[in-house]
């Protein structure tokens, strides 16, 4: 099925692939084969600023966090880290699950849970056909997957359909900072040294190639924000962090 949005983009499309099964298929594959150096090269490339953007997500909505009858979903967790911030900021709080199509990432969001004795459950999922009921969760949270799902506008219809009516969404991704010497040199970072530093350290040279031709792909804050109220969110907001390298959008379904 292929489904097209008002940006333009119906979803991500990596290099070479026809339709949004091979767009799914390379994805996955891709994440499997960078999974045992993601965490290390997710730390060194972004200087550690990473852990500081997940901080202050789980900040964000600590209110829901610290009631223990509400039920929070992080959707495209990869190895946990987001999942594992919410439940740092309220260990005693909300039900957190964590779901992710590669299970190579599962492995390993699983086992820092076990380490640190966090109560987190982590399930395989694809994010465009999740196996929960409608109406399950308060939160539903993603933090640089949303970018590599094959349809956005299906990611936030199912991100809806999950939603408890007052629940948030919250998305948070790359962005193209917009400051002129900052970035020009962020782009220069971006584009030429992390694709180069990734692929040595990866031993996977093109999913550090995808990511920065993935972000500049991806709809604006602005697109992303009318892709949201045409799915019928409201209070549908965005803010950009770090000079806008990240943007996080919020929303609720009604
Ligand atoms: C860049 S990583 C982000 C991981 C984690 N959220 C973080 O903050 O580090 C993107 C993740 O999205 C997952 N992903 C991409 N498309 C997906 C889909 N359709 N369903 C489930 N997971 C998906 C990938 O497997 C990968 O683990």
């Amino acid at each position: 099925m292929k489904s097209t949005t008002e940006s333009g983009v119906p979803g991500t499309r990596p290099e070479g692939v026809r339709d949004e099964r091979e767009a799914a298929a390379r994805v996955r594959e891709m994440f499997g084969r960078i999974a045992p150096r993601y965490d290390l090269l997710n730390h060194l490339l972004s200087l550690d600023i990473d852990k500081v953007w997940r901080r202050r997500v789980a900040k964000r909505f600590s209110a829901i966090l610290h009631n223990p009858a509400a039920r929070v979903l992080d959707l495209c967790c990869g190895t946990g880290d987001l999942a594992l911030a919410f439940r740092k900021e309220a260990p005693a709080g909300a039900e957190i699950v964590g779901s992710d199509f590669v299970p190579e990432m599962l492995l390993r969001a699983r086992a820092k849970a076990a380490a640190l004795g966090a109560g987190v459950t982590f399930f395989e999922a694809d994010a465009l056909a999740l196996p929960f009921g409608d109406v399950s969760f308060d939160l539903v949270s993603c933090s640089f997957g949303f970018r590599n799902l094959a349809n956005y506008e299906r990611g936030l219809h199912e991100i809806f359909r999950v939603l408890k009516p007052g629940g948030v969404a919250a998305i948070l991704e790359f962005g193209e900072p917009r400051g002129k010497l900052f970035g020009s040199l962020y782009r220069f970072y971006f584009r030429r040294v992390l694709p180069r530093l990734g692929g040595l350290i990866s031993g996977n040279g093109s999913a550090y190639t995808y990511l920065p031709s993935s972000v500049s792909k991806f709809p604006s804050p602005e697109a992303l924000q009318g892709q949201f109220e045409r799915a019928g969110y409201s209070d549908v907001q965005f803010e950009r962090w770090t000079g806008g390298i990240v943007t996080l959008h919020t929303a609720s379904r009604p």
